[in-house]
């Protein structure tokens, strides 16, 4: 099988929220085209209307009228924020900057995961965070007179930086954020748009108090990770693909350089900026792909991509190790576990390692076995093997393919049409 054809993946699952969240806290109209009509982005916009923001329902081409930095109000019952970390930890800065209480929840998944980190600087800043157990969901923020912070993350999150950077800005206090390395900076490049007073050095985030935020008028690109399924289906099989207004930005680009590494020819073209972000189209090839190594500060560039980059592996020549990756125990599900246990089933030589994993490779050829996958409800995990089980013919059944909604809500059918 080739694949060969154009597609415009879905909208961007972290320039979407954001939109809709600076949508809300700029102070006039704001009109959002192309955002992404995920479960994730509903959850978002739901948080954001139960505190009173105007977010009409959302379609591709949506306006509304923002409340100000510090126009939100207090909830009348829990903040539903589905599966999406996104959603619950900008938002849970958003409420730290304001004088007001909301009780954070969310699916199995998401009320399993790490929040202690975005409360233990919210709570540095002036807030008051109180969880109902050890960590994770249902977690209560009560946002109060804030203090200027200067704050260093352990790792490196995107997340818990916007939720440091939000909470500054609707709190009306100066802010330093530092990272090990850099994580995707949309929310700083978003805040720069909109006028407010940024400095970005490399691993250093500087925000000063703003009072007004500039309404947004923004078509956001299509989604990198999303677009990285259709790009590795191209590398494994071959053919050519063409993936069109992809968000470019740096931060998020590391799956397609090391998709490069690997043996697949990469080109990018139309390059252009959107909002601030550089846009532009990728044309994938296929390659006779060789394994790799990869750790340290290519991690967070990619750090979605991680479970698709096993199941390329899985097919290519010579092994591939992920090292600093023990981030992916925190994400919908422990990716590290879920992706070498499903490789295994389908008799691929892959290990565990604490931080990351090994996948032994197999020269070209060679095909898995029929077997049924186990996503453990993450949209990823689905999806990477989806791409597995389409470019080697080999019967993967995936046990919830419907789980790919909040990110890629069209993709089983995408992909069935770009394999005709
Ligand atoms: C995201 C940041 C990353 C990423 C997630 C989306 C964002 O999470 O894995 O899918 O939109 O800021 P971390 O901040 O936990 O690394």
């Amino acid at each position: 099988m080739t694949v060969r054809g154009t597609l415009r993946v879905p909208g961007d699952k972290s320039l979407s929220p954001r939109a809709l969240i600076f949508g809300a806290l700029s102070a006039g109209r704001s009109r959002i085209r192309d955002v992404l009509l995920g479960a994730d982005v509903q959850s978002t916009a739901g948080v954001l209307r139960a505190l009173g923001a105007d977010v009409p329902p959302l379609s591709d081409d949506i306006m509304f009228t923002g409340v100000g930095v510090r126009g939100l109000t207090a909830p009348v019952s829990a903040l539903d924020c589905g599966n999406s970390g996104t959603t619950t930890r900008l938002i849970a800065g958003v409420v730290a900057g304001h004088p007001i209480t909301a009780t954070f929840t969310g699916d199995a998944s998401l009320s399993r995961r790490p929040m202690r980190r975005v409360a233990a600087p919210l709570s540095a800043m002036g807030a008051t965070v109180v969880f109902a157990s050890a960590d994770g969901l249902p977690m209560t923020v009560s946002g109060g007179t804030l203090h200027a912070t200067a704050w260093r993350t352990e790792t490196a999150s995107a997340q818990v930086k916007s939720a440091i950077l939000l909470a500054a800005l609707c709190g009306g206090v100066d802010v330093t954020v530092d990272e090990p390395s850099p994580s995707r900076d949309h929310t700083e490049r978003m805040l720069h748009a909109l006028g407010a007073d940024i400095d970005v050095a490399s691993t250093r985030v500087t925000l000063r108090p703003a009072t007004a935020l500039r309404p947004l008028d923004i078509r956001i690109p299509a989604d990198p990770s999303s677009a990285a399924f259709f790009a590795a289906l191209a590398a494994l099989t071959g053919g050519e693909i063409e993936l069109a207004d992809v968000c470019l930005n740096p931060t998020r680009t590391g799956f397609f350089r090391v998709l490069e590494r690997m043996g697949a020819p990469v080109r990018y073209d139309d390059l252009r900026d959107e909002g601030g972000e550089p846009v532009g189209t990728v044309r994938v090839g296929g390659g006779a792909l060789r394994g790799v190594d990869i750790g340290g500060a290519e991690i967070p560039t990619m750090i979605d991509e991680l479970p698709l980059l096993a199941c390329v592996a899985a097919m290519a020549d010579g092994e591939t190790t992920v090292r600093d990756a023990g981030e992916l125990r925190g994400k919908e599900s422990d990716r590290i576990a879920a992706v070498v246990a499903n490789l295994r089933a389908i008799g691929v030589d892959a290990e565990e390692r604490p931080d990351g994993f090994r996948v032994g490779g197999a020269p070209r050829g060679r095909r898995p076995q029929a077997a049924r996958v186990v996503t453990h409800g993450d949209h990823r995990v689905a999806m990477a093997f989806g791409v597995l089980g389409a470019a080697t013919g080999c019967a993967i059944e995936v046990d919830d393919p419907a789980c790919v909604a909040v990110s890629y809500p069209g993709f089983w059918q995408d992909l069935a049409r770009m394999q005709r």
